[in-house]
């Protein structure tokens, strides 16, 4: 099992379709094993991006992302860091495959409405950017009917 960071982007919320992401990665098995609603301050913002950093797009990105509020997840499933990418798409909507997250909602590649850890090493430092170890819950055996 793995586990990897999504954030749901400002542009998301906005536009009023959080409940379709997350049915979207429940519907192919990821577990939400923690969450939670961020105003990310610039200084967090600029830290979280620093490997793009110098990029003509840094800045812009740095603004949208502190500019509302984000919801913050962990999802736990079977090679979680490469199929939650793929559901995700292309950064760029225009290139993103047809069904994708960001075919179907993203205005353009800096509203791209989330963001997803790219390896299984961001996803470690990510994960561990926003969480602490106790915040990240452990659902073993607990199995509910409808
Ligand atoms: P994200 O997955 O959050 O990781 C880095 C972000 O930088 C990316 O999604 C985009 O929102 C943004 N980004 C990457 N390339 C560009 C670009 N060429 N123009 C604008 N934003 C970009």
């Amino acid at each position: 099992m793995e586990r990897t960071l999504v954030i749901i982007k400002p542009d998301a919320l906005s536009k009023k379709i959080v409940g379709k992401v997350i049915t979207t990665f429940e519907q192919k098995d990821f577990k939400i094993v923690a969450f939670k609603m961020v105003l990310v301050s610039r200084e967090k913002a600029e830290e979280f991006y620093q490997e793009h950093k110098g990029k003509e797009f840094y800045e812009p990105l740095v603004n949208f992302m502190s500019s509302n509020p984000c919801l913050v997840m962990v999802l736990e499933g079977e090679n979680a860091t490469q199929k939650i990418r793929d559901i995700a798409g292309n950064t760029d909507p225009q290139k993103a495959e047809e069904g994708t997250l960001r075919e179907l909602y993203a205005q353009d590649n800096r509203h791209n409405i989330l963001h997803a850890a790219d390896s299984l090493k961001s996803a470690e430092r990510e994960v561990k950017f926003f969480f602490s170890e106790n915040e990240i819950h452990h659902w073993e055996g607990k199995i509910y009917k409808k």
